[in-house]
């Protein structure tokens, strides 16, 4: 530490208010921020912040020690830190990775707030953050960003400074926040060819991610909403996968900016929650991945060259009437959200693509099996309530790793048309390879609906929405290796709330 911050840093630690909790601090010699801060999970009056104290990340435990860890917050309407309008203590602890998770109410609507920690006399960077709107009337306005899916071994997160710059009022991040495989690549390396399988493990899994400057800088300037995909934790619902599926879910809630991690151990983890921006737009954020019927059916593809094994010959299994994407439970909080919207725009955000796509390999027809091309009955379900909610209905979506406009009002295989939007986002920097590319590509002609696709290109999907429009941007990075990689407008859409369908603009 320079001398003039180690005086500021000592006279502010001096200035402090007299704290209740925690064990002495050791003195670190390195930063403990350096997984830097987060904010996230955002409502009309509040969020979540977040820091871990990890001064060595990529050892077991962080090099934070085995005690409790007293971490000093602050809150301030000024990015100067001057204008403190909340602050505490709060008890780090070595069961959760000395993570922190401030879970703040009580604040202005459409607000900007800065933030920062304290720990051993260092302090972090400093994060900014905004409340979401209440009130909406016609001039009100919102822009937010969809992406997923970043293999740190497959490139660069680069894509995160072009979405800084499109300043958007958070950041909508809809799974495969990290990943078990680096699939062969070796552009990065993760910590080890091998995947997680241990709390530990996935804790040096997230640090690693977490270490990505592009990444670092995001999560400090702008809110996130995260959720869960098959990389981040394990497939589907299975009962194998139990004690696995609780270290993923640990490490994940002690490195997000979210609320509600049940205990510690805990192998669920309620995930589904709806952003309600005023009467704008309510977002469902739908957890597709731990209560989702299992995914191995349809086995008797010969062919596991298609896909990797995702696009299989469609079976009787798929059509079962017990199969479910969602869950019961989950299912009805959707419908009736769905149905009780009271914004102008009904949204649905899930990892995986919904709406069909018509698939044919040597006259047969395939099924993706990664998402809800598999689920076919939990898909009419939701359906059937989209139909009958108010609100213009989109989906937004990932897991494709390449751009995706479709509308659902030309489409002629659901057995019904539907005023459906759904725009799928690119990855942040995963590959999207020839074996699953290929097939995509060989049956474009065969899905009018799909107004455009575009599978070179990784980036996000930007939303400027207002009461009566929704435009949407596509974004792609030129090339993700390059740290410094060029960003291009791949296509824009409008969306009239009161038409089906979009427009290219
Ligand atoms: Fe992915």
């Amino acid at each position: 530490m320079k001398r003039r911050n180690f005086i500021l840093s000592s006279l502010l630690a001096a200035a402090l208010p007299a704290r209740s909790v925690g064990s002495p601090v050791p003195k670190f010699k390195r930063s403990p921020f350096s997984l830097g801060v987060a904010s996230g999970d955002c409502t009309p009056d509040g969020f979540v912040l977040w820091t871990r104290v990890a001064p060595n990340p990529m050892e077991n435990g962080g090099g934070a020690g085995f005690a409790d860890l007293p971490v000093f917050w602050e809150l301030s309407l000024d990015p100067q830190m001057k204008k403190i309008i909340r602050s505490g203590w709060v008890s780090a602890s070595p069961k959760l990775a000395h993570s922190v998770h401030i879970d703040l109410s009580g604040l202005e609507s459409n607000h900007v707030y800065w933030y920062r920690f304290q720990c051993g006399g260092h302090f972090s960077r400093i994060g900014k953050t905004k409340t979401l709107p209440l009130e909406i009337n016609n001039s009100s306005k919102i822009k937010f960003v969809t992406t997923s899916c970043q293999n740190y071994t497959h490139g660069y997160f680069v894509a995160y400074e072009y979405m800084l710059e499109d300043e958007p009022d958070f950041i909508l991040h809809l799974g495969d926040y990290i990943y078990d495989t680096s699939f062969g690549e070796t552009f990065r390396r993760h910590e080890t060819e091998d995947p997680p399988q241990s709390l530990a493990e996935f804790r040096l899994r997230h640090a690693l991610y977490k270490t990505d400057e592009h990444l670092q800088n995001a999560h400090a300037k702008v809110p996130f909403f995260t959720m869960i995909d098959n990389h981040d934790a394990v497939e589907d619902n299975s009962t194998e996968t139990t004690v696995k599926r609780a270290a993923a879910y640990q490490a994940w809630y002690e490195h997000m900016p979210v609320r509600g991690y049940p205990f510690l151990g805990a192998n669920e983890f309620s995930l589904h929650r709806n952003i309600k921006i005023g009467r704008l737009a309510e977002i469902k954020l739908l957890d597709c991945r731990q209560f989702r019927s299992i995914r191995e059916i349809c086995d008797q593809n010969p062919q596991s060259s298609l896909g990797f094994g995702n696009f299989r010959h469609k079976c009787d299994d798929i059509f079962e009437k017990n199969r479910t994407m969602l869950g019961r439970a989950q299912t009805d909080w959707l419908v009736d959200n769905l149905k009780s919207n009271l914004a102008s725009w009904n949204v649905i955000a899930s990892p995986g693509p919904f709406l069909p796509f018509r698939l044919e390999n040597e006259k047969k027809e395939l099924r993706y099996i990664g998402a809800w091309d598999a689920y076919p009955e939990n898909r009419q379900e939701i359906l059937n309530a989209i139909e009958r909610g108010p609100g213009h209905p989109l989906v937004l979506s990932g897991d494709m790793h390449s751009f995706w406009a479709i509308d659902a009002s030309e489409d002629t295989f659901l057995n019904r048309k539907t005023e459906l939007i759904e725009f799928v986002s690119s990855s942040v920097s995963a590959n999207w390879p020839e074996p699953l590319s290929k097939p995509v590509q060989v049956n474009l002609k065969n899905n009018k609906q799909i107004k455009f696709y575009n599978g070179e290109k990784r980036g996000y999907f930007l939303h400027e929405l207002n009461t009566n429009t929704w435009i949407a941007t596509a974004k792609g990075v030129l090339n993700a290796k390059d740290r410094k990689s060029k960003i291009v407008q791949l296509a824009k859409f409008q969306v009239n709330k009161e038409k089906p369908g979009f427009k290219k603009i």
